[in-house]
């Protein structure tokens, strides 16, 4: 019997990520002979890391932080979102060839569309942060064809220099938010991590907006910040387990429901 496709997520810390979990689940749902490991790379050990899994019969990887930016440089063909977001979670090995695509975008939106049942279309969106994060989801974003995508950033200039890079976005620092209303706001910042506070002026979220935090497993301030005006919250764990599941579908042509998946992580 021929062994088993080899698959790994790399980053640095690695330990706390729920990838293998995930992907483990979904080989046993479609029958996919593949195992799926978490390799901690050093810092400056990515590339070798990458290598060694490709020597070893390594079929694919998926890549987290700190090293997406290294895998966009290292990688010899981008698709498309992954140039757009210029960075990479997603690589594929075959044909001497590495592959850079990116799905969180596509997680994302999945997520919201298809899980929480929010349709993007026709909508007023707007995007806090303008790190590595944001720029994964924002080309994902606009072919759902909001009405409006407004970036918004602490340091403002850096949420312009992104909206000039993608028409049909504007750029904007928090306090210049102020009178506008929003019926989906996503946070892509890292701030929720920290617990802190996001200075976002009153009003911001319309009636029946959905508050989106990217993070996920806590009730960040950002979420308590968007219940507390009445909006609807959600955190990024379907985010998470949807862009498993396009990386999934990138490798093995097979769609994994998910489900069962996502309710199996949220149990403690
Ligand atoms: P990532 O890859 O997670 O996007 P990043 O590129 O370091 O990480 O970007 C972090 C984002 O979170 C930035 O938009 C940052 O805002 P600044 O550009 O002003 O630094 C935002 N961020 C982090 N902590 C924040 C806080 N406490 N309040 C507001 N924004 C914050």
């Amino acid at each position: 019997m021929a062994a088993p496709d080899r698959y790994a997520v790399v980053g640095n810390p690695i330990s706390h990520s729920k990838s293998p979990r995930i992907h483990t689940l979904f080989a046993a749902q479609t029958g996919e002979d593949i195992t799926y490991e978490a390799l901690l790379a050093p810092l400056d050990g990515f590339a070798a890391a990458v290598r060694d899994f490709i020597a070893a019969g390594g079929r694919g990887m998926n890549v987290t932080v700190p090293f997406k930016e290294e895998a966009f440089r290292l990688a010899h063909r981008l698709t498309e979102r992954a140039r757009t977001a210029g960075a990479v979670n997603t690589l594929s090995f075959a044909c001497d060839e590495i592959l850079g695509d990116n799905t969180d975008g596509a997680g994302l939106v999945r997520d919201i569309s298809a899980n929480l049942g929010v349709a993007i279309a026709g909508q007023r969106v707007l995007l806090l942060g303008a790190g590595g994060a944001a720029r994964g989801v924002i080309l994902p974003l606009l072919a759902e064809r909001p009405i409006v995508l407004i970036i918004a950033n602490r340091t403002a200039d850096k949420a312009y220099d992104l909206a000039s890079k993608f028409p049909g976005t504007s750029g904007s620092g928090f306090a210049d938010l102020a009178g506008q209303s929003f019926d989906l706001v996503i946070n892509a910042t890292s701030a929720g991590l920290a617990n802190a506070e996001l200075p976002l002026p009153a009003g911001l979220f319309a009636p029946g907006c959905l508050a989106y935090d990217m993070v996920y497993g806590k009730e960040t301030p950002f979420l308590e910040q968007a219940r507390a005006a009445g909006a609807k919250g959600a955190d990024g764990l379907g985010m998470l387990v949807e862009q498993a599941a396009e990386s999934f579908f990138v490798w093995r042509g097979i769609r994994p429901r998910t489900d069962a998946v996502r309710e199996m992580l949220r149990r403690p």
